[in-house]
């Protein structure tokens, strides 16, 4: 079993039903004996957080959506990712910068061109002689909008993202596709339109093919 610090990002359209199985990993990476930080984008940390509340509610033009999106990233980073994965810790985090490009740039129409200078700037460490730091797995919750629709209806008070047409998901949904399109191997896509057990088999064989996680051991 792999003990080097691993970064894990899951990403997906709102309503495609991230949350359960990171909370199942990190049980099972848990039952394994490895430490896990559990954590979320954007957010993470007391600054981080405190940018979500802004850019979740504040109306804002799509340049200073993406901004918010990255400062509140680079605190992340240094504040809590890096720390961890240094510790060798798993470090599962609800949402990185594939959700920039999805949601800022496929969603809004924003200039992906600089959304990739911002990703170079914000990710760049100096602790890795500058190298940019990604993920080691991005875990694709793939479902049709509009199944992710009727999954959100009525759910609850919806906020700048969820209360997009169904339109907005559906060009989200291609930004992940071209993100993926762009760097395979960084990606396991687990089609979400199935029942959440078979979805849950769907992403704990991503790991296991990863050798990360032990079959049948754990949650
Ligand atoms: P989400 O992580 O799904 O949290 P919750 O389950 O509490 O709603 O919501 C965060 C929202 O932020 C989601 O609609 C996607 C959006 N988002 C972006 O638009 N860009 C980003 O870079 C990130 C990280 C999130």
């Amino acid at each position: 079993m792999q003990t080097a610090g691993l970064f894990i990002t899951f990403e997906g359209i709102d309503g495609a039903g991230k949350s359960t199985h990171i909370a199942g990993l990190a049980e099972a990476f848990r039952a394994q004996g490895r430490a896990v930080a559990l954590t979320r984008e954007p957010g993470g940390t007391p600054l981080a957080e405190k940018l979500r509340e802004l850019v979740l509610n504040d109306p804002m033009d799509p340049l200073c959506e993406a901004l918010l999106m990255f400062a509140a990233r680079r605190d992340h980073l240094q504040q809590v990712i890096e720390p961890a994965l240094a510790r060798g810790d798993v470090v599962l985090c609800d949402r990185f910068t594939d959700a920039t490009f999805a949601y800022q740039g496929a969603g809004r129409g924003f200039d992906l061109d600089v959304l990739g200078q911002l990703e170079r700037w914000v990710q760049a460490m100096p602790e890795q002689g500058g190298r940019l730091r990604q993920p080691d797995l991005t875990v694709w919750f793939d479902l049709p909008p509009a199944v992710a629709a009727e999954r959100l209806a009525g759910a609850r008070l919806p906020d700048r993202f969820e209360s997009q047409p169904l339109a907005f998901f559906e060009r989200v949904a291609t930004g992940y596709a071209d993100r993926m399109r762009q760097e395979p191997a960084r990606f396991a896509r687990v089609p979400s339109d199935q029942a959440k057990d078979a979805v849950w088999r769907d992403v704990r064989q991503a790991f296991e093919q990863r050798g990360w996680l032990r079959a049948g051991v754990g949650a």
